[in-house]
């Protein structure tokens, strides 16, 4: 009988955990910390929250912001995260975290300064 109760408890407590937790190798004082640190650092934008509450759970929010890739290679940064890492299916939120990270984290542009125009040359003397 003692047994039944204790695997019921456990069942209990383990189903009512959210599935992110089971899946983030941090402890959870580590993503409140990383969680509080995005809200402070990421660019305001309608999909801020959801990447909040879906990127930073096993790394910090600088993995997120010190890069910077395309739409389609922001997808492609997800799916591997998703088959290799345990990130789990972002549902209706992926076009909307794909979309900000896109548009705030672009590829930068290669090269360095542009030409300079219109400059006023003189002679060595
Ligand atoms: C379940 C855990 C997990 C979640 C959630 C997660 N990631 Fe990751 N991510 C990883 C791991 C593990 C790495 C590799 C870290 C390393 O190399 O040290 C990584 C690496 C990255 C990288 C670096 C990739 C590269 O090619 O250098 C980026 C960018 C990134 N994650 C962005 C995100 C974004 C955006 C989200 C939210 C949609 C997210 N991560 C959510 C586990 C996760």
């Amino acid at each position: 009988m003692r047994i039944v109760l204790i695997a019921i408890v456990g069942i209990v407590a383990g189903c009512s955990k959210p599935q992110v937790e089971k899946q983030s190798p941090l402890p959870e004082k580590q993503i409140t910390e990383f969680k509080e640190d995005a809200r402070v650092v990421l660019p305001d934008g309608t999909a801020k929250e959801l990447v909040v509450a879906n990127c930073v759970h096993c790394h910090s929010y600088k993995l997120v912001t010190q890069n910077s890739a395309t739409r389609e290679g922001w997808k492609s940064m997800v799916v591997w995260m998703q088959e290799t890492q345990g990130l789990w299916p972002l549902g209706p939120a992926e076009d909307q975290i794909l979309d900000y990270l896109a548009e705030h984290f672009a590829p930068k542009n290669a090269g360095r300064r542009p030409p300079l125009t219109d400059v006023e040359w003189y002679d060595l003397e």
